[in-house]
C-alpha cells in the first residue's frame, strides 16, 4: 500500500518540531481537505482540519480513525529522549500504549499505510560507533530508546500478521528553525544556532567532541515523503531504515557558525544528557534506505548552518 491521492491522512503530534512542518509538506502534496492535524491539544493552524487527540486514550483513537475513514497514519506523538529519561512512566505510556493503540485502531479500521519515526536512540553502548548497519546490536539505555526498539518490532509483527503496511525510520537528531525541539539529546544544535544568531554565547551541555548523526529538517521532510511512496515490493526492510546526512561534534558546528560569526563563543558544560549521547553512534550506513527508497540528502553541514543563520538572525540584526 502507497500513500495515494484522496484518502484521509491522520498526523498524530502534529504540533511537534518535526509535524509541524511534515503537515505542510502533506498538505501541499495531497490537498488539505485530505490531511487532518491532531496532537494532545487542538494545534493552531489554518491550512487543514485540526482536532485534539490523546494517542494513549484508546477508545478515542479507535473512534477517530474509524469516524474520520482515515486511510494513512503518520504516528508522530511521542515523548523524546531527554524528557523520557526524567519522565519515565509517561515516555512508556505515550510510546509503547500510544503505538499499539494506533496499530490496533489501524488494523480494525482497514488502514492502508502507517508511518511513525524511529531514532538512533535505538542503538546503545554495545553497538559498533562508526557506519552502523541496520541488523546490528541493539540494547538501548534509556527508556526512549527502548519504547522506540519496540515500535519498529511492533510495526514489523503488525506488517506481517495484519498485513498493514507499517514503514519507519530511525532519525538522527533533526536541525530546523520553525518549532522548538520538544527535549531531545541532539536539541544542542538548534540551541547553539539560535544563540549565535541572536549575538549572544552559549553554554553547551554536550562535550565539545561528542559526534553524533544529523540531518537538516527539508531532507528530512524529503525523506518521509519518498519513504511514503515508496513502492511496498521495493522494501526489504520496514521499520528500521538509518537515515543521516552528516556528523558533527558541538566543536564543530561552533567552528562553522564561526565562519559568519566569528565573536561567537561556546562553553562547555555537559550534564545528564552527555550520557545519553554516549550510547549513541556517531555514524550510520544508510545504503538500504538509498537502494530501498531512493533516501538522497542534499544539505551539507556547511550549507544548513548558512541557512539556519539566515532564518534565526533577528531583521535588527541582519547587514
Ligand atoms: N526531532 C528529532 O530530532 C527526532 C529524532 C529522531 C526521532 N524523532 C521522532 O520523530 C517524532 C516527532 O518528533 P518531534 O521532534 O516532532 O517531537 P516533539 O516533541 O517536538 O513533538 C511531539 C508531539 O507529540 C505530542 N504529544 C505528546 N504526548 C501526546 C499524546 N499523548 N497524544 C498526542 N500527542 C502527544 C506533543 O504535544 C508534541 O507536539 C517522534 O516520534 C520522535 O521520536 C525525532
Amino acid at each position: 500500500m502507497v500513500l495515494e491521492m484522496g484518502g484521509k491522512i491522520l498526523v498524530t503530534g502534529s504540533s511537534g518540531q518535526i509535524g509541524s512542518e511534515l503537515t505542510g509538506a502533506l498538505i501541499s502534496r495531497f490537498g488539505s481537505s485530505n490531511v487532518i492535524a491532531t496532537d494532545i491539544q487542538s494545534p493552531v493552524r489554518n491550512d487543514c482540519r485540526t482536532a485534539s487527540l490523546d494517542v494513549t486514550d484508546r477508545d478515542a483513537v479507535f473512534s477517530f480513525i474509524k469516524k474520520e475513514k482515515v486511510s494513512t497514519v503518520i504516528h508522530l506523538a511521542a515523548i523524546l529522549s531527554a524528557r523520557g529519561e526524567k519522565e519515565p512512566a509517561l515516555a512508556f505510556n505515550v510510546n509503547v500504549n500510544g503505538m499499539r493503540n494506533i496499530l490496533d485502531a489501524s488494523v480494525s479500521a482497514d488502514v492502508g499505510l502507517l508511518f511513525f519515526p524511529s531514532t538512533i536512540g535505538v542503538f546503545g553502548a554495545g553497538t559498533p560507533r562508526e557506519n552502523v548497519p541496520v541488523e546490528t546490536i541493539t540494547r538501548p539505555s534509556t527508556m526512549y530508546g527502548i519504547t522506540k526498539l519496540l515500535c519498529e518490532q511492533l510495526g514489523e509483527y503488525y506488517s506481517a500478521k495484519y498485513e498493514l503496511d507499517v514503514r519507519g525510520m530511525r532519525l538522527p537528531g533533526i536541525v530546523s528553525y520553525r518549532a522548538p525541539p520538544g527535549g531531545g539529546t541532539t536539541d544542542y544544535s538548534i540551541e547553539m544556532l539560535r544563540a549565535a544568531a541572536e549575538g549572544r554565547g552559549y553554554s553547551c551541555f554536550l562535550k565539545e567532541d561528542c559526534r553524533l548523526p544529523m540531518m537538516y529538517m527539508p531532507d528530512a521532510i524529503d525523506s518521509i515523503m519518498k519513504m511514503l511512496e515508496a513502492p511496498e515490493d521495493r522494501l526489504k526492510h520496514r521499520t528500521c531504515f538509518n537515515v543521516m546526512a552528516f556528523s558533527f561534534s558541538p566543536s564543530e558546528l561552533e567552528q562553522e557558525i564561526r565562519r559568519l560569526r566569528p565573536e561567537f563563543r561556546v562553553t562547555y558544560t555537559p550534564d545528564e544528557r552527555q550520557l545519553i549521547a554516549d550510547t549513541w553512534p556517531r555514524s550510520l550506513d544508510t545504503s538500504a534506505a538509498a537502494e530501498e527508497w531512493g533516501f538522497a540528502p542534499s544539505y551539507t553541514l556547511t550549507a544548513m548552518v548558512d541557512d539556519m543563520l539566515k532564518h534565526l538572525t533577528p531583521v535588527s540584526r541582519r547587514q
